[in-house]
């Protein structure tokens, strides 16, 4: 009794308060949701002009992001697409692995391009990892001992990703906290890293004297970058109002878990790579948009099940430039494209002739389904001058339909070029 008095008696703790009237800022989120490339950069650029902080959560400069802007092409590896945007700061999260020399190799070259002040707006955590050129060379020879193992490599970008996370997970990596901290200590860990890599890879030649040499310059360069993220991040959500954009690297079925793995990347591409990647607690993630393009492209190896190994997978490919920004391959397509006479959607996957209503895990199973199409009429114009939903022939918007009913996902924005102002909006 005399607990349950002094319980009603009390009044809520200014914590308890906190948490029923200020949650803090929500964050809007863009993922791919296909195998990259979708388009992601362009839906960002378009956020980032009302943001205040744009975010980088997983991933490394395996990722490309292009960005058209008045007729200059911008190319972002690691950097954030916001970081064009001179009114919003860019962060680089704890997810993010960072090859120094990479990212300074595209701070130069974007700054060609006209990209200025960005060390103004750039933050990075303090509690990333950091790549090394070791890392780039496994990457390479594993894929080299795949090959001869498996008769297949994945068909990595080779930018060191699967090495540097699978350092993370056995604790062996380090980060860009050592960095800053004591040099001979952190010397001293690379060093060891460098000589178990070699009792797994006695081919792995590095000349780790010069690497460190590179990265203790990298480090005084970054130095006045660099923050304690977790609390950067909690001061963005809990200080005074802001709009927060995260910007998704890779995709969907890339993610580690729920993609075509083994052919996947090493981190969690879909939304829980925000929350572990940046410290975001789920409640604080608002909307979250998925982008998709209207046909399919994956690069690298890995089952494909609506692949078009045909004239028409070659259209895609040369009409809509399907190129990787990262590994200059040709990607690979699959459908579809205005141009067609007709449109195919595959709407499920069948083995053994039934419908199977999840996405088959084993690659060997996934390689074999059976696709079942839904075909729609062409519209067989251009519409990359079109700027409003009713404009827009009525078999596109037909299609656009069946895919939103389809996916259970209101359409918000439909791209229809590679530029800034290509974009119609739907709601
Ligand atoms: P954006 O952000 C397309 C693919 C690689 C390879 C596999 C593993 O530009 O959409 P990794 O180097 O990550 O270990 O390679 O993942 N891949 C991408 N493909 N776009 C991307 O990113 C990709 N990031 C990784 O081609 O098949
Ligand atoms: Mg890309």
């Amino acid at each position: 009794m005399k607990h349950e008095t002094c319980f009603k008696k009390s009044h809520p703790s200014a914590a308890v308060k906190r948490a029923r009237n200020d949650s803090g800022n929500k964050v809007a989120v863009v993922l791919g949701a296909q195998w990259g490339d979708e388009g992601k950069g362009k839906v960002v650029d378009l956020l980032a002009t009302e943001s205040d902080v744009v975010c980088r959560c997983q991933g490394g400069n395996n990722a490309g992001h292009t960005v058209v802007v008045d007729e200059e092409e911008y190319d972002f590896h690691l950097l954030p697409s916001g970081i064009i945007n001179t009114k919003c700061t860019s962060f680089i999260g704890n997810g993010v692995v960072i090859h120094l020399p990479g990212l300074f190799e595209e701070i130069d070259k974007n700054e060609k391009r006209g990209l200025k002040g960005w060390d103004k707006r750039l933050v990075i955590s303090d509690r990333a990892h950091i790549v090394f050129d070791f890392h780039q060379a496994v990457d390479g020879l594993q894929e080299v001992q795949r090959q001869a193992q498996e008769g297949q490599n994945i068909g990595t970008t080779k930018k060191g990703i699967g090495p540097t996370y699978a350092c993370k997970a056995s604790r062996t990596g380090l980060r860009i906290c050592d960095l800053m901290a004591d040099f001979g200590e952190f010397s001293t860990r690379v060093k060891n890293l460098v000589l178990q890599y070699q009792s797994m890879y006695p081919a792995l030649k590095v000349d780790v004297e010069s690497e460190l040499k590179k990265l203790k310059d990298y480090a005084e360069r970054i130095r006045p970058l660099i923050r304690d993220g977790v609390y950067f991040m909690y001061d963005a959500i809990h200080g005074p109002p802001k709009k927060i954009l995260v910007e998704g690297a890779n995709a969907a079925l890339l993610d580690i878990d729920f993609g075509t793995y083994p052919f996947v990347t090493s981190s969690n591409c879909t939304v829980g790579g925000v929350c572990t990647g940046l410290g975001i607690p789920p409640a604080n993630i608002g909307e979250v948009y998925g982008v998709s393009k209207a046909y399919t492209t994956r690069v690298g190896i890995g089952a494909f099940p609506t692949e078009q190994l045909n004239a028409v997978g070659e259209l895609l490919q040369t009409r809509g430039h399907e190129v990787g920004v990262t590994t200059g391959r040709k990607r690979r397509c699959a459908l579809w494209f205005y141009v067609l006479d007709e449109i195919k959607v595959g709407v499920a996957y069948k083995i053994n002739g039934k419908r199977v209503p999840y996405f088959p895990a084993n690659m060997e199973v996934l390689q074999k389904v059976e696709v079942e199409y839904e075909t729609f009429p062409g519209w067989k114009t251009d519409t990359s001058a079109v700027r409003k939903w009713s404009d827009l022939p009525p078999k596109a918007q037909n299609y656009i339909r069946f895919v939103e009913n389809r996916i259970g996902v209101p359409i918000k924005w439909v791209g229809v070029g590679k530029s800034r102002e290509c974009m119609i909006q739907m709601f």
